[in-house]
């Protein structure tokens, strides 16, 4: 049982827009879609040369089903506009930019209005909201502060909300658990993988996780599977929801899973128009199936982007908690991040999910690509608990996972159990994949 569990019921608080029906948030949307087209066309150099190649024009859109007419924008539009041109207000009226580390090549930057930061702490607050945060809780936020939308972006949602924030940022782990046990916050928000770095602290410091204060956490910026919701709720009696997110479209608080359904996250769809299309052809797919996740925002003044391919892979299913605005499935990963090996599609993420059915792994784990004459090998890196750590059974262990992996997903990889402590930690985004194969 979690403590909130633990402490009576939980009611929901919602706001207004939260509460609309679908037919209401539709019309807004189809408001503000207009609005959005319109503003992208007249100010932005790159919409109006796209939309004229592709013969639309604002002009025709009328309804909601006629955004398919409009072009795509993709990473290379945002890339070869480095780094202001995507802006449609003047450069004087950004408060901020944000930009994506991008691993290749420049990076990507994003810019807002005052109006833009209020949209998103707006929409931050009520993320934080739906995950059992209330006004006058404390919050310790280890998402990194920086160029990266995380650790500001969830600020400023948490001051809007009433929370008292500690600005911790990402890194020195010890530090975390120490400020965690002096200041006793009742919420954290950090990568997943991270907060397995500091449960594995508190183990260290031989303190009990189920004792400390920690009520909820609000994970996100990498896939996460629901074993490893189980695996962080069990280890901290907190209630862990999942919040999604990217630079391009604001940053973190795009979509929430809410604490009392925990089925996926609800879009916060007053702000931003969720598509999904199939990843090869970019027709567009009925809700329920699964594709890549294209959003158009809908008043931001900055750096409006016009469907935007996510490049993640999910589904949209329809409002549970908050009937207007539909749910998107937990992201399974991204089309980058998707290997094929020997013709079978694999992300991390199904790895986690069979490495944390045994007992001994705890979810730290790498995956490795190498490249054997034309054959492509994957070796699983994965780390024993340390209460689970015995040698001599490491062999059999890796051999038992071999055999579920070969049964399950169908492929043939290489597993090696390693001892605790042995893979590298990230204070932010785990990079579970190496790959070293040749290039080209
Ligand atoms: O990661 C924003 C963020 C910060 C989200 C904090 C949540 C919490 P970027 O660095 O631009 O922004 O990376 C965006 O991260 O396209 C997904 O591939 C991945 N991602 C973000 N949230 C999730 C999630 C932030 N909940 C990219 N599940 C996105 C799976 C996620 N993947």
């Amino acid at each position: 049982m979690t403590k909130l569990q633990s402490t009576g019921s939980y009611v929901p608080e919602m706001d207004e827009t939260e509460r609309a029906s679908r037919d209401e948030i539709m019309a807004l949307q189809t408001r503000r879609l207009a609005w959005s087209l319109k503003h992208a066309y007249d100010n932005v150099a790159h919409y109006r040369q796209a939309f004229d190649k592709a013969g639309v024009h604002p002009s025709d859109f009328r309804e909601l089903a006629d955004l398919a007419k409009f072009p795509f924008t993709v990473k290379t539009d945002l890339r070869d506009n480095y780094p202001f041109n995507m802006f449609a207000v003047p450069r004087e009226q950004l408060v901020r930019v944000h930009a994506s580390s991008g691993t290749t090549g420049k990076p990507i930057v994003v810019g807002y209005t005052k109006n833009d930061i209020a949209t998103w702490s707006g929409v931050m607050a009520r993320s934080i909201r739906a995950a059992g945060g209330r006004r006058g809780m404390i919050i310790h936020n280890a998402y990194g502060y920086g160029l990266f939308t995380g650790g500001l972006g969830v600020h400023y949602g948490a001051e809007e909300l009433g929370c008292t924030v500690v600005p911790i940022s990402g890194g020195m782990t010890e530090r975390q658990v120490q400020l965690i046990n002096d200041f006793r916050p009742d919420i954290i928000t950090v990568t997943p993988s991270y907060m397995l770095a500091i449960l594995d602290e508190f183990k260290r410091q031989g303190l009990d996780p189920r004792q400390s204060s920690l009520k909820i956490g609000i994970f996100g910026a990498e896939p996460w599977t629901n074993a490893m919701r189980a695996e962080i709720e069990d280890a901290f009696a907190m209630d862990a929801t999942d919040i999604y997110g990217l630079s391009e479209v604001i940053g973190p608080g795009v979509a929430q899973e809410c604490l009392e359904t925990k089925d996926g996250l609800h879009i916060w769809e007053d702000h931003f128009y969720p598509e999904i299309v199939d990843p090869d052809t970019g027709r567009v797919l009925p809700d329920g199936e699964m594709g890549e996740l294209v959003f158009t925002s809908l008043t931001k003044e900055a750096f409006p982007v016009i469907r935007y391919r996510t490049r993640d892979l999910t589904r949209l299913l329809p409002g549970t908690a908050r009937p207007g605005m539909r749910r998107m499935e937990k992201v399974t990963g991204r089309s980058d991040d998707m290997i094929i090996l020997r013709g079978v599609n694999l992300f991390p993420s199904q790895i986690e999910e069979i490495l944390l059915t045994t007992e001994w792994c705890g979810g730290h784990f790498m995956l490795e690509l190498t490249r054997e004459g034309r054959m492509d090998e994957l070796t699983i890196y994965a780390e024993s608990r340390p209460e689970h750590w015995d040698e001599t059974a490491l062999g059999e262990h890796a051999e038992r996972i071999s055999i579920h992996i070969k049964n399950t997903i169908g492929v043939t990889a290489k597993v090696k159990a390693v001892p605790p402590d042995t893979l590298e930690r990230s204070a932010g985004k785990a990079k579970r994949i190496k790959d070293k194969r040749p290039m080209g």
